[in-house]
């Protein structure tokens, strides 16, 4: 009897590799195979750590009731012919710390495993996770030399659920009901944008005064840190992998959903050879297209100082790795 092609789980064809088996590598396994998108392999330096996560979800399998497979690994040749490649390793924040004060030990570790999974899946889109988010994408893409729209970094899906949350908290309605976008790199420079958040397509500005708006966005900024003040010896991860899932799902599905993520400008925004988060439209290929909203020139002012310091970041990290 031959199987046809499409009576396949989806999962069955689709291979996930994720680099880092912390907090948020490990929660992003369970959502994509739970959620039966692909298979994965968990790559971690400590020995067993992997492996054990990975016979812990396998064991929940049959009470969750989905096909995917997931593997644990020390070795990068298990990682091979990944059609997306998720780097998570590296270091999280303790309370008092920025993500910029992770840049020096965290640019060695994504240097040195974007060139590792690399090797073995020359073919696959690279989704970074790692913090400072931005300087670790455009790490990425320099280390990998793939085309720009194959790398790119999640977490203006996070801001943006963040933000989300909290207008739906204040208005007392559901976040199903609300979107928001929040553009920019991704720490206290952030540029969320108001006026494109609306409540069922109304706009939050006609439901919030301008007060409760900032409110709300001073929050949505420290809403990292306010987590790691809570947890104290890290930082998130439920919404930081939720948000890779979606962006995880946009792709392997080719959903063409439009979703801020930190993409390689070259031009738009103004801006040249950078990796900052801009709304785009995700699918198979990566970056499928970067949408240029209008801006306000306050917002277009916020986006462009987010940019010089992420640039001043990327040229430390990049001295710090020894790359010109
Ligand atoms: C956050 O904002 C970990 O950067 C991530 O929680």
């Amino acid at each position: 009897m031959t199987v046809s092609y499409n009576s396949l789980p989806p999962c069955q064809s689709l291979r996930v590799a994720i680099i880092g088996a912390g907090n948020v590598g490990r929660t992003l396994a369970q959502r994509i195979i739970q959620k039966n998108l692909a298979n994965v392999v968990l790559l971690d330096v400590i020995e067993g750590l992997p492996q054990g996560i990975a016979l812990d979800l396998t064991s929940a399998q049959g009470l969750e009731n989905y096909s995917c497979q997931v593997v644990g690994t020390n070795d990068y040749q298990e990682t091979a012919n990944a059609d997306l490649v998720v780097i998570t390793a590296g270091r999280g924040r303790t309370p008092g710390m920025s993500r910029d004060d992770l840049l020096a030990i965290n640019a060695k570790i994504v240097a040195d495993v974007a060139e590792k999974a690399f090797k073995y899946s020359p073919n696959a889109i690279f989704m970074v996770i790692t913090n400072p988010l931005d300087v670790m994408t455009y790490l990425t893409y320099k280390v990998t030399g793939l085309p720009a729209q194959r790398v790119m970094g999640m977490a203006g899906v996070l801001d943006s659920s963040r933000l989300q949350t909290f207008i739906a908290m204040e208005l007392g309605v559901s976040p199903a009901n609300v979107t928001a976008m929040v553009l920019g790199g991704h720490g206290d420079l952030m540029v969320p944008l108001p006026h494109y958040c609306t409540v069922n397509g109304i706009p939050i500005i006609e439901l919030l005064d301008s007060q409760t708006i900032n409110r709300l966005i001073e929050r949505t900024r420290n809403g990292g840190a306010e987590v790691v003040k809570l947890l104290k010896t890290g930082g998130a991860y439920y919404a930081p992998a939720s948000s890779a899932c979606i962006t995880v799902e946009t792709i392997i599905k080719n959903q063409s959903r439009l979703l801020p993520t930190a993409a390689y400008l070259q031009g738009e925004y103004g801006l040249n050879d950078i990796y900052i988060g801009v709304p785009c439209f995700l699918g198979c290929g990566g970056v499928q297209k970067i949408l240029e909203v209008k801006l306000t020139s306050e917002e277009q002012e916020a986006l462009h100082i987010s940019a010089n310091s992420v640039r001043k970041n990327v040229n430390l990290a990049l001295e710090s790795i020894g790359i010109k």
